[in-house]
This record gives structure tokens, sequence and C-alpha cells, in this order.
């Protein structure tokens, strides 16, 4: 055995991840290679192809013509990489991308990074330093947890809570607060679940102990937004999760992805323009780390005109052929996890073997979806993670709902 043999059994032996890596070899839906594209439709070998409810491209713009299009223009004018760190220059479409991402979710301004893990990497530690204190929700994304590791290294203080246990919240608050530094840390929209953070409740909170509420939206920036009613129970305009709520920006930094609903390598996080030049000093990947490409610039630039012309259309047809799929694998006898309406929709499965025999089964069937085995969920909890997008067709609902029917036999 040689040096990095001895080091991954070291690791397989301590991490639960190990599961993930031996179901590598039995499972046909991992390390997928995608030869071509149509659509909704993947090549995955010489004549096999799949419908894909694995994307999280929610609004389909990946697919839009006139998104494309813009992309050229901007490479033309940038370059395809400015590649300077943020701190020394940046390409001017950037500052006029902060803009409009501010007027989007209404705060004073907002700082772009390539993604939502370099952001919780990057500014949780810069704002908690080594006294503060985090309240983590406990089915917050481990990105989030990723970012809180590193300031409990410095010495910060880590605590955790259930996911609405506002109780046990409010107990910690109490326990720390003559503490300066606080912070609360949620995902706006969850994503195993679709749930939807209680803001209001959260923010509250936050307001009452003078904490700040770190807001996570990487699947509701886009899909969610302002004045949800009943013909776009989503909301308007997918200003995320703060607006939909129907709360200010107080106590709250709101941190919105960029890379599923817009399709980009982006992310912002969303404050005051006092913030913005702290976190400028202090985040280390504003100055340490690559920017976004200039594709992906271009992208969000030419998917915000999008979003103003017709994301309220594409918002209402993600919410329909979701409600559908949702209600189909309900009538099947599927345990389905969403109360949102949201368009992640897991399915119980429960079991590992049973996962990988269903997800395998799937994949014959032509049917791409995500397989989440134990680690990433809790052991019994096993799920088929199905995203929606507005790309997808009602008849790709049809098969897919043609396939659990098959599958509901088998099981
Ligand atoms: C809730 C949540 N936060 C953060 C991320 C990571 O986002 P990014 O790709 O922008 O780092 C994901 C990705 O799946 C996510 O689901």
């Amino acid at each position: 055995m040689n040096t990095e043999d001895r080091m991954i059994e070291a690791n397989e032996s301590e991490n639960r991840r190990a599961l993930i890596r031996q179901m590598f070899k039995r499972m046909k839906q991992y390390n997928v290679s995608a030869l071509e594209i149509k659509g909704r439709q993947i090549r995955v070998s010489k004549d096999h192809w799949v419908t894909d409810f694995a994307s999280c491209n929610y609004l389909g713009y990946d697919l839009d013509p006139s998104i494309k299009v813009n992309v050229d223009e901007e490479i033309a004018r940038w370059g395809v990489h400015p590649s300077w760190c943020r701190l020394v220059a940046s390409p001017q479409i950037y500052a006029d991308l902060e803009d409009r991402l501010a007027k989007l979710v209404g705060t004073e301004s907002t700082l772009i990074l390539p993604t939502v893990t370099l952001i919780s990497i990057g500014i949780i530690p810069a704002l908690i330093g080594k006294t503060g204190v985090m309240f983590l929700d406990k089915s917050g994304h481990e990105t989030m947890y990723e970012g809180c590791k590193i300031a409990r290294d410095s010495g910060a203080t880590l605590k955790s809570f259930k996911q609405g246990d506002f109780e046990t919240l409010e107990k910690l608050l109490i326990e720390h607060k003559d503490n300066p530094r606080k912070m609360i840390l949620v995902d706006g929209v969850y994503s195993m679940t679709g749930d939807y953070a209680d803001i209001k409740s959260l923010q509250a909170l936050a307001k009452k102990y003078d904490a700040i509420l770190y807001i996570d939206d990487a699947h509701g920036f886009g899909v969610v937004g302002e004045n949800p009613d009943e013909n776009c129970p989503f909301g308007y305009k997918g200003n995320g999760i703060v607006k939909y709520a129907g709360c200010d920006y107080e106590n709250i930094l709101y941190v919105g992805g960029c890379s599923k609903a817009y399709s980009s390598l982006a992310a912002f996080i969303a404050c005051s323009k006092k913030m913005k030049t702290f976190l400028q000093a202090f985040a280390t990947p504003y100055d340490l780390s690559g920017p976004c490409p200039t594709a992906s610039l271009a992208t969000l630039w030419k998917g915000l005109d999008v979003n103003e012309e017709r994301g309220d259309a594409y918002r209402k047809k993600l919410w329909d052929l979701t409600h559908r799929g949702i209600n189909g694998l309900r009538q099947l006898g599927f345990e389905v996890v969403n109360t949102s309406g949201f368009p992640i929709v897991s399915v119980k499965i429960g079991d590992t073997e049973k996962l990988i025999e269903t997800a395998n089964f799937m994949f014959d069937a032509g049917m791409m979806a995500t397989i989440c085995p134990y680690p990433m969920v809790i052991k019994g909890e096993e799920v088929h993670r199905l995203t929606f997008t507005a790309a997808n067709s009602s008849e790709d609902v049809t098969k897919l709902l043609d396939t659990f029917a098959q599958m509901k036999k088998m099981l």
C-alpha cells in the first residue's frame, strides 16, 4: 500500500462519506457524462436518453436562446475571464450587476463573489471573529457549516438548533446575550425539502437579541418573491425569501445564489454600503480568490432582463409543473417530502439497497434524478430528489409519473 492508498483508507474508515464512494460502482446515476443535450433530454450513451429532473436551472435560463446570444458580446468586451482578484479591479459589468441586484432585492447594495460557498466560508468568519457566537440551523446547508467551522477554529462558539425550534434558539440567544457578535444561520429555502424558513419569526428574534440573521437563499433567489397570491404562489419578481415573507432587511444579511435559477456561476450578499466596504476588506475571497467568468456575468445580466420581461410567466409554469408532479406522485402512493410547492420534490425510499435498485431502474427507464443516500440524509430517510424547471415539459412530467408507477409495482 502506498502513501496515497493509506491516506484514502484512513479517511474511508473514519468518514461516513465512504458509502457514497462505494455506491459509485453500483449506481448508474452517478458521474454521468452528458454527451448531447436537447432541452431537458440528455444523451448519456450511444442511444440512451434520459429526461432531466436533476437540474436546478429552475427558470430554464441555461437553454434560453436570448441569454446565450449575450455571452459572445460580453466576452468580446472583457475577454473570457478577468482574472484579477476583485480587490485589484473588476470589469464595470460587476458594479452594474451589483446595482441591479440591490434594486431587485431591495437593499442599499450587494457584493458579488463566484459562489454561495465562497461567501459562506469568507463572510461568516470575517464577521464572527475570534469570540463571536453562531447559532446554526441543523438543516442548513453543509457549506454554511463549513464557514462556521472556520470561525470555530479561530476560537468562536458554534451552537445549533433544529429547523423551526425557536424555543431552543431563544434560550441560546439569552445564554449568549452579552456577546456583541451573534449570528443566526438558516437556509432561505431548504435544499432537501423545499421548506421555507420562517423569516418573520427569525428576524423578530434577531432584532430582540441584537443578532444578525444570515440567510443562504441559494435556491430561493429567482424562484420565490414578493406578494405571493393564488395566481402566482411563488410570489412575483423572484426577489427572494425575505421579500416573499414581506420583511425588510433590518438585522438580515441575505445571500442570493445565481448558479441555480440564473444558471450563472455567481452569488451575492445583499447588505448596506457600510457592510460592503467592511466585507471588501475583511472577507478573504474578495482579495485571495478569482472572480466569476465573463460568461456567467453576461448570463446573469441577460437573465435579469428576461426576469423582468417574462420571469413571472416562467414561475407560473414552474408552479403548475411541480404541483402536477407532487400530486401525481402522492396519488401513486409515494411519500413526497414537500409542503411548500417549491420545485424540490423528495420522494422517500428509506433504505440504501432499495435506493440503488430504484435509481438504476429509473435511469434505465430514461429518467435522471438526484439520488440522496445516507449520509447526505439521515439513515432511513433516503430519497430520490426531483427538481423541476420551467424548461421541463408537461410530457416530461407524464413520463416521470409513468416511470414512478412502474417503480411502485417493482417495490
Ligand atoms: C442551500 C445551498 N446553499 C449553498 C449551495 C452552494 O451553492 P454554490 O454552488 O453557489 O456554492 C447549495 C448548492 O447546492 C445549496 O443547496
